[in-house]
């Protein structure tokens, strides 16, 4: 258990509870291939984010561990950001751990899982080895972002979750209860050691655009391979879904141009009865 509440120079406000939980998934070769919904454009989507996890996440934790070693040695690190970071590497560890069991599934559904995560893996390394740390860690700090904006967006919707394979619900359940727990320490790493505000709100519109590009992508691809690239019912229903009503990624849109404020932090979202309401129903935590 880490994430002991501090304020920093800045009073940004107190860092959340941020548990390491070791699960173990079990993806069964008996789930069904198009495990949410039945739907098999939603199944693509989220798989294609589970694929880019395993990479993805190392990145996050590079970039993050790039500073840990200065900021051990500065005088003024408030230590519970140190103990945060701790965590997060934890968290973000074991993530990619029950992705790749996800990710393997999918693979013996016969879906090029492997190469794909290989390809990721690749240009991610590329864009990390030629870029400037403090450029890896805004990277980071944006798709940080991301992912504790769609993580609440995703606890906040029965509609999408309770049409998850049950094991799969607990995957995505767990995954995104911890993304928001240690939302903030990627963003307050930056503000310590970095703290260019021009560059962060900078990044995020060039990682947005790829972020999206990216996913459309890798949803089209694994559509392909299942031969439901035309299921125009598929695709009406997830686009409903996510855009429509409920609108799971319409609804975050709000969140995600918060970003761009000036002062800026990722707890000013208040997501602490969403949070409350996935432990007890994903972790049994009270
Ligand atoms: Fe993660
Ligand atoms: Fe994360």
């Amino acid at each position: 258990m880490s994430g002991v509440a501090y304020i920093d120079k800045n009073a940004r406000q107190a860092s959340e509870n941020i548990t390491v939980r070791r699960m173990d998934f079990d993806f069964s070769d008996q789930l069904r291939e198009f495990w949410c919904d039945d739907n098999p454009v939603l199944t693509a989507f989220l798989t294609g984010l589970s694929v880019s996890f395993p990479a993805g996440e190392r990145f996050f934790i590079d970039s993050v561990r790039h500073y840990e070693t200065q900021l051990k040695q500065s005088k003024n690190t408030n230590p519970a950001l140190l103990a945060d970071i701790r965590a997060f590497i934890g968290q973000e560890a074991h993530h990619t751990v029950e992705h790749q069991a996800l990710n393997g599934f999918m693979e013996r559904k016969g879906y090029p899982i492997r190469k794909m995560e290989s390809f990721i893996a690749e240009r991610i390394k590329m864009m990390q080895g030629t870029s400037a740390p403090e450029v890896n860690l805004a990277r980071t700090v944006a798709l940080e972002h991301f992912t504790a904006i769609m993580a609440a967006g995703f606890l906040s919707h029965p509609e999408l979750m309770d049409k998850m394979d049950p094991e799969m619900a607990a995957l995505w359940g767990w995954h995104a209860i911890e993304e928001i727990e240690h939302r903030s320490v990627a963003f307050d790493v930056y503000q310590e050691v970095v703290g260019d505000d021009a560059l962060r709100r900078r990044t995020m519109r060039t990682i947005t655009y790829f972020f999206i590009l990216m996913n459309t992508i890798r949803t089209l691809r694994l559509l392909k391979v299942s031969g439901n690239s035309f299921n125009l019912k598929a695709w009406g229903k997830a686009a409903n879904m996510l855009w429509g009503y409920p609108g799971v990624l319409r609804k975050i849109v709000p969140q995600y141009l918060s970003y761009y404020r000036k002062g800026f932090h990722p707890s000013q979202h208040d997501v602490s009865a969403i949070v409350a309401a996935a432990k007890k129903k994903y972790l049994k935590e009270a």
